[in-house]
């Protein structure tokens, strides 16, 4: 398993001044930013576009952008995500779409690939993918909003896929987002997933620096 990190999700971070947020989580000792990107259709709500990570990385932003596309059509906008400064680009199951092709556009165009899971969807939905992809998400609450509480009911999702990436040897993150704290993230962390995206909990958090830190002791 690789080693615990946390994640801040810039969803929650202060739309007016996003180069400031994600300075934040670089001051923190941070290394990834998670960058949430909405298109009104695929979830009830709206964020950001490519042009938010051109910016942010005009704004001298170096950290490693964690892009979740919570989108209808991902495979139109690969792309334009590439191009703007994703390191890493996260496409949903869910949707009717050539999953392993746009999987293998992301590659090639220079950036890690990644599958999420809605918390309705079974982990089985994802077996053929799972050696192709650098990392999996594990959507703990239903996507669209932050700030929403946590289910315990995906533990055993966790605990599947972990079971999954140790029998078949893959390398693969196992990342949760939605509503994780440092109580929550240890219980995802024994479950099997090294990533945890948080955003409410850390942008609130008192000493970000040692909320990292702690997640990284897990
Ligand atoms: C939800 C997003 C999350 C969100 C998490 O649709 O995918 O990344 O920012 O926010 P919190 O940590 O507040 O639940
Ligand atoms: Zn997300």
């Amino acid at each position: 398993m690789p080693d615990p990190l946390l994640v801040p999700s810039l969803l929650a971070g202060d739309h007016a001044n996003l180069g400031a947020s994600a300075r934040l989580v670089a001051d923190a000792g941070l290394p990834w930013l998670h960058v949430d990107i909405m298109d009104g259709h695929f979830v009830p709500n709206l964020s950001f576009g490519p042009e938010t990570l051109n910016a942010l990385r005009r704004a001298g932003s170096k950290l490693y952008f964690d892009t979740h596309l919570m989108l209808s059509e991902p495979q139109k906008y690969v792309e334009p995500f590439a191009a703007a400064g994703a390191n890493l680009i996260s496409i949903h199951i869910e949707p009717g779409y050539d999953h392993a092709a746009t999987l293998a556009r992301i590659r090639q165009l220079g950036c890690a690939c990644g599958i999420v899971l809605n918390p309705g969807t079974p982990a089985s939905a994802i077996i053929p993918l799972l050696g192709q992809v650098d990392l999996v998400l594990v959507m703990t609450v239903q996507p669209g909003f932050g700030g929403q509480s946590f289910r315990r009911d995906m533990l055993s999702k966790l605990v599947e896929l972990d079971l999954l990436r140790q029998q078949h040897g893959f390398s693969f993150r196992l990342e949760v987002d939605g509503g994780i704290d440092l109580a929550n993230a240890a219980e995802c962390h024994a479950a099997g997933a090294d990533t945890f995206v948080a955003g409410t909990s850390f942008f609130r958090a008192t000493d970000q620096a040692a909320f990292a830190a702690a997640i990284a002791n897990l």
